[in-house]
């Protein structure tokens, strides 16, 4: 299924076929374009960056590598192939065929799901839109912007959907969708977290490690989806969300890396010694993790949910990679759930396994997230020394849910309310982490230079050498 790019809209979607669909993206891509060059990355929308275009939604092969100025990148519309026959994987409607259109009953919950993952598309560029100015190396900014285009498509992908599935309302959405800004007082984002600006790199890497993760999460339910275009959508968008995940794992474990080459050379492991060094002290970098990660475990939802029971039943939003699990159905099962008692205890409550969907995927999440950091700590260990990153316990710091509001410390145990503020203080990065983060975002534009506080990846971008000019600067 190769992509025509002799369209206005690259698409492999037969688009010149419909020619009242085709008008009305052709009338909402302008809107876009402007949007990216308001919003998207700051300072750079001239620049050759050697960015990777979808060509064809196969499993192998499917990018095009080349220097393009951001706003002439080719955004499209990408579906993975249709399997014939296909039949919906789980819920109330096993074993029907999926819907090519959305039924009737199901379309405001489609909408909602299809918005809401729409919005933190364009968001997380407008999050990111100054990072470039302070990058760590020419490599990391190419990655950067790959990214930042990969989620403008991510919109597309969204856009699409709601163009040729919702009529004039999912119009109105396409419109809104470039509207609402992250930040943006009046009109913000509408996920919280998506309207937190991103002013360093460290946050940056954290950001692709623990959110974009939860992103991908909820691309996973998304592609089991009884709505197929959903479906088909999100499976392609998961292939390029791949490379988003790397950023992030990587990103992290370079700093890592570099962190504990210092150490060994200062045989040290004082924070102030190593800030001293220009080095980010691994407890910095886990106040980091506790920060991220337990800013994301929310957007799965809350633990025990009728809504995510009535997705599940209805074939709107499955679990990530249902064909793994065996029991497709779950109308029979129960969840044993801890949940905090009412006085300070912990107690363990039943809940049908439907209702339980959020807390399954969460989990999945979390054990996702725990590899990563499995990684890392190798590479300390390898070094020499005891220090281990930890992901803190999935109750800390939760604001929905059983867990919601429960002042807990980092492993999840119940403490004093008046014990919760200094905890918190103490876990999360502090006015002076920050600025001491801040106080190292200085630019390296040099083609194969690397900032001090990062080590070189192991190697280039699609067979390229480290000192490539992944971005052309003059
Ligand atoms: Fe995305
Ligand atoms: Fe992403």
């Amino acid at each position: 299924m190769a992509i025509d790019y002799s369209e206005k809209i690259p698409n492999n979607v037969n688009l010149a076929d419909d020619r009242r669909l085709q008008r009305a993206l052709e009338h909402w891509q302008p809107g876009y374009l402007d949007w990216w060059n308001e919003l998207g990355p700051e300072g750079f929308q001239a620049k050759d960056v050697y960015l990777r275009t979808a060509v064809n939604v196969g499993a192998d092969g499917w990018a095009h590598f080349d220097h393009v100025k951001m706003p002439d990148y080719r955004w499209g519309i990408f579906l993975s192939e249709p399997k014939p026959e296909q039949t919906i994987g789980f819920g109330d409607e096993m074993g029907k065929p999926v819907w090519q259109e959305v039924p009737g009953e199901h379309r405001a919950a489609l909408r909602r799901l299809i918005v809401t993952q729409g919005d933190t598309e364009p968001a997380s560029v407008e999050q990111q839109r100054l990072l470039g100015l302070t990058c760590p190396s020419l490599y990391d900014l190419r990655n950067l912007f790959q990214v930042n285009v990969e989620e403008g498509r991510h919109l597309w992908a969204m856009v699409y959907l709601l163009h040729a599935h919702f009529g004039r309302d999912g119009r109105e959405e396409a419109e809104e969708l470039l509207y609402r800004h992250s930040g943006d007082p009046d009109n913000p984002r509408i996920l919280g977290t998506f309207n937190e600006p991103i002013e360093d790199w460290l946050s940056f890497f954290m950001f692709t490690y623990f959110t974009d993760r939860d992103g991908k999460y909820q691309l996973k339910c998304l592609a089991e989806s009884a709505f197929d275009p959903l479906a088909r959508t999100c499976q392609f968008m998961l292939t390029e969300e791949a490379h988003h995940m790397f950023v992030g794992e990587t990103g992290i474990g370079r700093i890592v890396e570099r962190t504990v080459d210092v150490m060994k050379d200062l045989r040290t492991d004082d924070p102030e010694t190593l800030r001293a060094a220009g080095v980010i002290d691994l407890p910095l970098l886990q106040r980091y993790v506790n920060f991220w990660f337990s800013s994301c475990l929310d957007l799965f939802g809350a633990d025990q949910s009728s809504n995510a029971a009535g997705y599940f039943a209805t074939g709107v939003k499955g679990r990530p990679d249902e064909a793994k699990f065996d029991d497709h159905d779950c109308s029979e099962t129960i969840e044993v759930l801890e949940v905090p008692d009412g006085n300070g205890g912990v107690t363990t409550v039943e809940a049908p396994t439907r209702n339980a969907m959020n807390e399954i995927t969460r989990n999945l999440y979390v054990g996702d997230c725990q590899r990563g950091v499995d990684r890392w700590n190798k590479t300390i260990q390898a070094a020499g020394f005891h220090f281990q990153i930890t992901l803190p316990s999935a109750r800390f710091r939760r604001e929905i849910g059983s867990w919601g509001g429960v002042p807990t410390d980092l492993a999840g145990n119940i403490i004093a309310a008046e014990a919760y503020g200094g905890h918190l203080a103490s876990s999360l990065p502090s006015d002076e982490d920050r600025a001491y983060v801040d106080s190292l975002m200085k630019p390296v534009t040099e083609p194969g230079k690397m900032a001090g506080w990062i080590a070189a990846p192991r190697r280039g971008i699609h067979g390229h050498p480290l000192d490539y000019e992944y971005v052309k600067l003059h």
